[in-house]
Parts: structure tokens; C-alpha cells; sequence
């Protein structure tokens, strides 16, 4: 199984677009691990996006990403699930994101791009575990319809 951490932005949760973002996790078929409602603190906001430090939008982007309660996730799957949540998130971009995307239908501007989903299943499990404690998280719950999801 692959793991991967989704952040519903700051603009996603203000502009209500929780429920509209999380259908389209829940309708692909991805199970849910965890998920809180948490406001980000400057120094997790540091750690999680620590690959930009330096960069000219790291301090925005740090401000962006604290400036408002997210919603958090854990969504697992089979190998390749990172991959295509990536697809339905889109292009960083919103304005160049193909419609269809969550950034591609939800935004504009890439400083209010909505969500964050992790790029490897690497990252998947390093930012998991900045973000959740094990107590948080149920792994390998029964879902009636996994069956009808895979093969
Ligand atoms: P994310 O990490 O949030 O899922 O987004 P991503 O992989 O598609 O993009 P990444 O390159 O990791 O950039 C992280 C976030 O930084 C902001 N950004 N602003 N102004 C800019 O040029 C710029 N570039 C990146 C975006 O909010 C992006 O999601
Ligand atoms: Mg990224």
C-alpha cells in the first residue's frame, strides 16, 4: 500500500470547498487512514515544506499555508496511488491545470492552489508522520466495498 498525506488548503476550507474536494478522494475509490481539521504552526510549515527553503515564494508560501485552519488526510491504496492523486490535483499551476483537476476546476493563481498531495511515496510517509501520530491514524480498517474497488 501506498500513503499519501493531502492538505486542503487554506482557501479550500475559507471557501467551503471541503466537502466538494473530499467527494472526488472518497468517489475515486482512495481509503481514508486519517483526517483532522488543525491549524499549521510556522515551524511545521517549515519542516513540511523544507525542500523550498531559500526559494523566493518559500516565506509566502510558509504564510499561505498558516494563515488559516487546513483539513488533512491520509489516503492509502495500491501501488501507484500517489501517482494518480497527483493527476486529479493537477498542474501547481491552476491556470495552466487541465480541467477535470481539482486545481484545474476549484483555481487560479498558484499561490492559492487548494491542496497538497504528497509527490512520492517517500514523501508520502515522511510528511504522514510530521503531520499524524500513530493514535491518529487507523491503517488497516475493513472496508466492505475494496472488493468492488480492486480487482
Ligand atoms: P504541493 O507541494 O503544495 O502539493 O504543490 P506542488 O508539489 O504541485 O508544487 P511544489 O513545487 O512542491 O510547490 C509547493 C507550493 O509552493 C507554492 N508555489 N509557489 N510562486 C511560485 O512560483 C510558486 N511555486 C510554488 C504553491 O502553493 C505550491 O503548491
Ligand atoms: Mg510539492
Amino acid at each position: 500500500m501506498e500513503r499519501a498525506l493531502i492538505i486542503l488548503k487554506p482557501d479550500a476550507v475559507q471557501r467551503g470547498l471541503v466537502g466538494p474536494i473530499l467527494s472526488r478522494i472518497e468517489q475515486r475509490g482512495l481509503k481514508l487512514q486519517g483526517l483532522k481539521l488543525m491549524q499549521v504552526s510556522e515551524s511545521l510549515a517549515r519542516t513540511h515544506y523544507g525542500e523550498h527553503e531559500g526559494k523566493p515564494f518559500f516565506n509566502g508560501l510558509v504564510g499561505y499555508i498558516t494563515s488559516a485552519p487546513v483539513v488533512v488526510l491520509v489516503v492509502a491504496g495500491k501501488a501507484g496511488t500517489i501517482e494518480m492523486i497527483r493527476t486529479m490535483v493537477g498542474a501547481t499551476n491552476p491556470a495552466k491545470a487541465a480541467p477535470g483537476t481539482i486545481r484545474g476546476d476549484f483555481g487560479i493563481e498558484i499561490g492559492r492552489n487548494l491542496i497538497h498531495a504528497s509527490d512520492s511515496p517517500e514523501s508520502g510517509e515522511r510528511e504522514v508522520a510530521i503531520f499524524f501520530s500513530p493514535a491518529e491514524l487507523i491503517a488497516d480498517w475493513g472496508r466492505v466495498t475494496d472488493a468492488w474497488i480492486y480487482e
